[in-house]
């Protein structure tokens, strides 16, 4: 009993959404409010069938126990009301689920709308990218997905690798992006916020470090993103600065064989695309605030942050290891990509 008050009690509280950002008790649309209720509906109606099936059993038990010298059991053959009932209710319970399961496979699996919002999302061991197309230029972000408000967003789920999961529990149920496969999911955000989310499907090493964030903006402070995104990265303006010097390492150095920075030569796409990383909250899939000493130990090893990573130790005990001077002009450079 102790375990089950516990988690009852762990369940409370008016910051539920603030201990718990990946809750499926907070939706934030239509859909995911449609498979909160389905889940409500059919757990309570478990919950009422199972307290009366083992409420009677445990009642019948004690009733009828042995009494030494007691009667012997009634012995009789079938009971039709009984059988009659205990067959139709079943089946009415299940009939009523079976209608609101197959509504809600209409709401979560709908024709894509016609202004809807689509983006490409690309599962890789272990991040996220987020491709958008605009005219003709196709942008490209990782690990953080922004959207708008009020308008149907159509993710086209893939994966170049192995299995993984889209899920952002406020938004949407989870959905699997599978390799020679394209999946989709429709929902429409209502308000602006940050939304947490995480590979659901097994993937590998750092499976549990795969997570993201869903960033909902108005629909002029999406505009504005996007534009922004579209852009070239910033140049340094001073070339003597530690931004400037970063520049060089960067793009001549280690990290053009893997990623890329619009505007630089560089064009490497095993890694993220890094043309706007200073404006990103989190680094390395979600798992740390984007900050100077975060970044700068991710750097300099980043298999110790995130095992499996393709991502190799640039720093210390390696041969050709960066100096941890090199490292910081790097680190004043990403961040200056805003
Ligand atoms: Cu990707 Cu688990």
């Amino acid at each position: 009993l102790l375990p089950v008050l516990l988690l009852l009690a762990s369940a409370c509280g008016d910051d539920h959404l603030t201990r718990f950002p990946q809750t499926t008790f907070a939706p934030a649309t239509e859909m995911a409010s449609e498979q909160m209720w389905l889940f409500h509906l059919t757990m309570w109606m478990g919950i009422v069938v199972g307290l009366l099936t083992f409420g009677l059993m445990g009642w019948i038990l004690w009733k009828f126990r042995y009494r030494p010298g007691g009667p012997e059991a009634q012995q009789f053959h079938g009971n039709t009301t009984l059988e009659i009932a205990w067959t139709l209710l079943p089946a009415l319970i299940v009939a009523v689920i079976a209608v609101f399961t197959v509504r809600a496979i209409f709401i979560t699996q709908p024709e894509p709308p016609a202004n809807a919002l689509n983006v490409r999302v690309i599962g890789k061991q272990w991040w996220w990218e987020f491709q958008y197309a605009v005219g003709r230029d196709t942008i490209i972000t990782a690990n953080e997905i922004h959207v708008p408000v009020g308008q149907p967003v159509q993710l086209l789920l893939e994966s170049d690798n192995v299995l993984h999961s889209f899920w952002v529990p406020q938004m949407a149920g989870k959905r699997d992006l599978i390799t020679n496969r394209v999946n989709r999911l429709v929902f429409t955000p209502r308000e602006p916020g940050v939304y947490m989310g995480q590979c659901a499907e097994f993937c590998g090493d750092s499976h549990a470090l795969m997570k993201m964030r869903l960033i909902a903006h108005t629909p002029d402070g999406f505009r504005q993103w996007l534009e922004n995104e579209a852009r070239p990265a910033v140049e340094p303006t001073d070339s003597a600065s530690a931004v400037a010097v970063g520049k060089k390492l960067v793009t001549q150095g280690v990290c053009a064989g893997c990623h890329v920075i619009k505007g630089t030569p560089m064009v490497g796409r095993t890694g993220p695309v890094l043309t706007h990383f200073g404006r990103r909250r989190t680094l390395a899939a979600g798992i740390m605030e984007n900050n100077a000493a975060n970044l700068h130990s991710w750097i300099r090893n980043a298999p110790a942050v995130k095992p499996g990573s393709k991502m190799p130790q640039l720093g210390g005990d390696v041969q050709n290891a960066l100096s941890d001077e090199q490292i910081s002009y790097i680190v004043a450079y990403l961040q200056s990509l805003q």
